[in-house]
């Protein structure tokens, strides 16, 4: 797994190529480090995030801000109209639009592509959470949205570790491209029947089938990234076995990586933001490493 280290001073004063060469380290898999974050808050936003966790125990629960509508989700009802909620939109506003104003400029190349999706902030411990084993992230996994299938847009994460002190722990895995040949047979297959298919064929027929799911109209794309999520998290020889690289974020720093390839877990760490940007094929510099076009290449057909 590559991790590629840069300073302040590269993050701001980086020339085109520079840039393209990060955009093209960071599609084919790599994870831009900043010891220093490029995008800071205030100190006074920052110790008003850190307080959340004492001051009010319904904001407990990742919190979800939506710039298109500039609204926060995840909130109880009770709290939703509480000054704490409007302090709270304000600021994340503000990390969100200061993350885009960074990003937008730091990846160049996807200029005026470059689609803010959500942002969240992480006040949690994350070890030991009680989840649901799909919405767990200590277990490794790369990222689909249940809610919001991109089309085949990559989905790029920009992360801050807020906390005053404590590193944020990733485990990362091997490249998609090569779990996908390994599992994607079995995470299509209808269980419990285990008779997979190995071919091109029958993955093409497989997502082909998404049609029959209820609920969010998916492309086959999306389906099979969903299943692939699911897939992953509920396999315990996959969750035990896998090669995997320990990474931890210091205190203050932030990172930036495609996390629908990279497959990532959390397994310790409080208090991060993160905001996440979708990037379409048209505006991808090396689209040959989109699960798309993985995928597309493995079904033989078109699948968005
Ligand atoms: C994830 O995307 O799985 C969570 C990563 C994190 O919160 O550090
Ligand atoms: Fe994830």
């Amino acid at each position: 797994m590559a991790v590629i280290e840069i300073s302040l001073a590269a993050a701001r004063q980086s020339g085109p190529l520079q840039k393209r060469d990060w955009c093209t380290a960071l599609e084919a898999g790599a994870i831009l480090y900043f010891p220093h974050s490029p995008v800071r808050l205030r100190a006074e936003d920052i110790a008003f995030l850190l307080g959340q966790q004492q001051a009010d125990s319904s904001l407990h629960k990742n919190i979800a801000y939506k710039p298109a509508a500039d609204v926060l989700s995840g909130l109880d009802a009770s709290a939703s109209d509480s000054a704490t909620a409007t302090r709270l939109r304000s600021v994340m506003r503000g990390y969100s639009e200061a993350a885009a104003t960074f990003v937008e400029s730091f990846l160049e190349p996807y200029e005026g592509c470059l689609q803010r999706d959500y942002a969240s902030f992480r006040p949690q411990e994350e070890q030991n959470r009680n989840l649901p084993v799909r919405k767990r992230n200590d277990l490794l996994h790369t990222d689909a949205f249940p809610t919001r299938p991109t089309g085949g847009a990559r989905i790029l994460r920009f992360f801050n570790n807020i906390h005053p002190e404590r590193t944020r722990d990733w485990v990362v895995g091997e490249p998609f491209k090569k779990l996908v040949r390994q599992f994607a047979p079995a995470a299509i297959a209808p269980r419990p029947d285990t008779a997979v298919s190995r071919t091109a064929k029958g993955l093409a027929r497989a997502v082909g089938l998404s049609a029959a799911l209820p609920s969010v109209k998916r492309t086959p794309y999306d389906d099979f990234m969903m299943r692939f999520h699911n897939y992953l998290k509920e396999n315990d020889s996959f969750q035990k076995d896998a090669p995997t690289e320990r990474l931890r974020f210091p205190a203050g720093s932030s990172w930036m990586v495609f996390t629908d390839t990279v497959p990532h877990a959390v397994l310790a760490g409080q208090y991060a933001l993160e905001q996440t940007f979708l990037v379409s094929r048209a505006a991808q510099v090396a689209p040959e490493h989109a699960p798309l076009t993985v995928l597309e290449e493995l079904a033989g057909t078109a699948l968005v």
